[in-house]
């Protein structure tokens, strides 16, 4: 826990492979309890820095667009910010009714979205990062498995929207990697080959290096790479 020093906020910074921290929360969908309410499923927790801002309102027309392509993902999509209930509603309902960008429009968002105007949540998840702002949440997201653990974070700063694709593919990386024990090279893509895990004895090792490992090619003892069933190449 960091004591900030000038609104004397509690600030905790979850990290990966910890237990995604409870709360109880009104949203645009109602009273929700988190991570509870969706066990089972994976969860994208980001937060924005304000509604009625244009950067905020481009990356929820295009959560909102892509929302179909996350349940498809067993994903539930939840957003926060430190703004109040009637707020959220009303700029929503303005998202909907006036805005259009890249060739979006009449957005309904769907997912729920957090007020969260005491900031004790924000706080609990290290969205508040006060030399960036102590009045508004970083862009935070928090991808959260169906046990309730936290898997990957990303932060961006207040003047940066981002990069929808690469979410996608952290979520579709992680749920791949835990499917299939393996782990995924630099700029990975689904469809790609991926890693496999280094050989724990010699003897397997040994095996993979005279290719004896069908579908298993090796660059050198500890660089090991396979192509995945070709049935998992539609998770994208
Ligand atoms: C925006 O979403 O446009 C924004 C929000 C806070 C600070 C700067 C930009």
């Amino acid at each position: 826990m960091l004591q900030t020093e000038e609104k004397n906020i509690m600030v905790s910074m979850p990290r990966i492979g910890d237990p995604a921290p409870a709360f109880d929360a009104i949203t645009t969908q109602g009273n929700i309890r988190f991570p509870e309410d969706y066990k089972g499923k994976w969860i994208i927790l980001f937060s924005h820095p304000a509604d009625f801002t244009p950067v905020c309102t481009s990356e929820f027309m295009t959560f909102a667009k892509m929302e179909p392509e996350f349940t498809r993902l067993n994903t539930q999509l939840v957003g926060l910010s430190v703004d109040g209930l009637y707020s959220h509603i009303a700029w929503l309902r303005t998202i909907k009714d006036k805005i259009e960008f890249r060739g979006m429009k009449n957005v309904e968002v769907k997912f729920p979205l957090i007020e969260d105007i005491s900031m004790n949540i924000a706080a609990k998840y290290g969205m508040i990062q006060p030399n960036e702002s102590t009045t508004k949440a970083v862009r935070a997201v928090f991808f959260i498995d169906p046990k309730g653990i936290i898997r990957a974070v990303i932060y961006y700063p207040l003047s940066l929207g981002r990069n929808f694709k690469e979410l996608k593919r952290v979520l579709i990386g992680l749920q791949t990697a835990d499917k299939h024990a393996i782990a995924l090279p630099a700029d990975w893509q689904p469809g790609e080959d991926v890693i496999v895990p280094p050989a724990n004895s010699c003897g397997v090792a040994a095996d993979r290096m005279a290719g004896k490992d069908k579908d298993v090619y090796c660059k050198d003892w500890f660089f090991c790479m396979k192509p995945l069933p070709k049935e998992e190449l539609e998770l994208a």
